[in-house]
């Protein structure tokens, strides 16, 4: 398995572009299996993830072929050939629950196996479930996998009541409504941007929906749905990521093609502790100047709130402030496992339960350590470039589901940074 080798780095200065969304792409790709015309996505991400789904997806059938390196996916399902989303995949990656809801809602049952995914917590999909009940199938847990059933005339509106707030539950819930008989409300709706990213997408393909973004979210269903075309949403998670390397490091970087609405909580917190982050034509600016960064506290929600997907890397940059910061993780339990390997690189964090308390200290120290899930793996990177001396982070290979050439993009703005190829 490849390691990744840091060195402590002084101020960092220039452009990083940002990629496009690896959540958003990956809910849009089984929208493709809504219609039997073709469907191209731009601006899609080179990631490991999305080879992944595209796997699972040409495993049902479809095709999906990569263009311009991977940046664009022309999709097709005219000519599916299954229903069934096999364990051998879906347990690489928890998204591939994504594919029930349009198989459900087209060809009136699926069966999915249970997913896998990162360690960070139980991970159920009781919602997914629950929501296709709401819209009339029948659901059936056997062998490890879910059998889903649509009543003879398709899968019919009803109102989906989430209990608590699921982006994924939210997009298998929104893409099976689509072809629903009748209408579809959706309450306690995620409202992330890619969430709202998929209603314009299917909204390009005929779906009839109103409301994505709010926590109320109505669909009226259609009898078919065509193709079309749709640029993917700026990946907020990678732009948050990469905004923390000159926060941690100092000085200036452009992330290209981010935007505040994207990550103004996130934004908030950053100014709290005492980074610049301004809006222009290209994108993002990140500054710190002078001083140490100040101790703030953090409490993950769902969007609008601060995300989950960056506490991991905003403890990275806590560990060097001036004073204690409480990070709250409310979202997932089991999602500190970043916390030990830091301490390791001489961080003081004590975790109980799913609070997380970082005293401050003036500097890191470079030290193996192990990437445990993907945002905990890029967290270590960037504590690496804070650390005195040489940091290796091993088990990388969760990087590569959510980061595309990190190397590459840190490395362009003078950041000391490079892969150890396993022999
Ligand atoms: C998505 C993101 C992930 C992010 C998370 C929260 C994708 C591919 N992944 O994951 O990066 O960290 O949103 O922002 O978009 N839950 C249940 N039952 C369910 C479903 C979820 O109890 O059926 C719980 C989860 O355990 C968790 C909470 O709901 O505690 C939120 O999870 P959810 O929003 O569903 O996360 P994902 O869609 O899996």
């Amino acid at each position: 398995m490849d390691s990744i080798l840091v060195t402590g780095n002084g101020p960092l200065s220039g452009d990083i572009p940002i990629a496009g969304a690896k959540n958003a792409c990956l809910t849009l790709m089984p929208a493709t299996l809504l219609s039997d015309e073709p469907l191209t996505l731009t601006n899609a991400p080179r990631l490991s993830d999305i080879r992944t789904m595209t796997v699972l997806l040409q495993s049902l059938g479809a095709e999906v072929t990569a263009l311009q390196e991977g940046k664009v996916l022309a999709m097709s399902s005219h000519g599916l050939t299954s229903q069934r989303a096999e364990y051998d995949i879906v347990r690489k990656m928890r998204a591939s629950i994504l594919v029930l809801g349009p198989l459900l809602a087209r060809f009136g049952q699926a069966e999915v196996s249970l997913p896998g995914g990162c360690a960070i917590g139980a991970r159920p999909v009781d919602l997914h479930l629950k929501a296709m009940e709401a819209l009339g199938a029948e659901m059936d847990l056997r062998d490890g996998y879910v059998h889903a059933k649509a009543p003879s005339g398709g899968l019919r509106g009803g109102v989906i009541d989430f209990p608590l707030v699921s982006v994924g539950a939210t997009e298998n819930a929104l893409m099976a409504a689509t072809l629903a008989k009748g209408t579809t409300v959706i309450r306690n709706a995620a409202r992330e941007p890619e969430i709202v990213d998929l209603a314009q997408c299917l909204r390009k393909m005929g779906a009839h929906i109103s409301g994505e973004g709010s926590s109320e979210i109505t669909v009226e269903g259609v009898e078919r749905l065509g193709g079309a075309t749709h640029r993917v949403v700026t990946d907020r998670i990678e732009l948050g990521t990469y905004m923390l390397a000159p926060a941690i490091c100092g000085g200036e970087v452009t992330c290209l093609g981010g935007t505040i609405d994207l990550v103004a909580a996130f934004c908030e917190k950053l100014d709290a502790a005492g980074i610049s982050v301004e809006e222009t034509e290209k994108g993002l600016k990140v500054a710190r100047r002078n001083g140490r960064v100040k101790a703030v506290d953090v409490t993950t929600e769902p969007f609008p709130g601060f995300p989950t997907d960056l506490q991991a890397q905003m403890m990275a940059l806590l560990c060097t402030a001036d004073g204690a910061s409480v990070l709250e993780e409310k979202i997932f339990e089991n999602r500190f496992m970043h916390a030990p390997e830091l301490t390791r690189m001489g961080a003081r964090i004590e975790v109980h339960g799913g609070t997380a308390t970082v005293q401050g200290v003036e500097r890191l120290k470079g030290a193996p350590v192990m990437a445990t899930d993907l945002r905990a793996s890029v967290s270590l990177i960037l504590a690496g470039l804070a650390a005195e001396g040489e940091t290796v982070v091993s088990r990388v290979y969760h990087l590569d589901r959510g980061y595309e050439n990190v190397e590459d993009k840190l490395r362009a703005v003078g950041a000391k940074i490079e892969r150890i190829k396993s022999q």
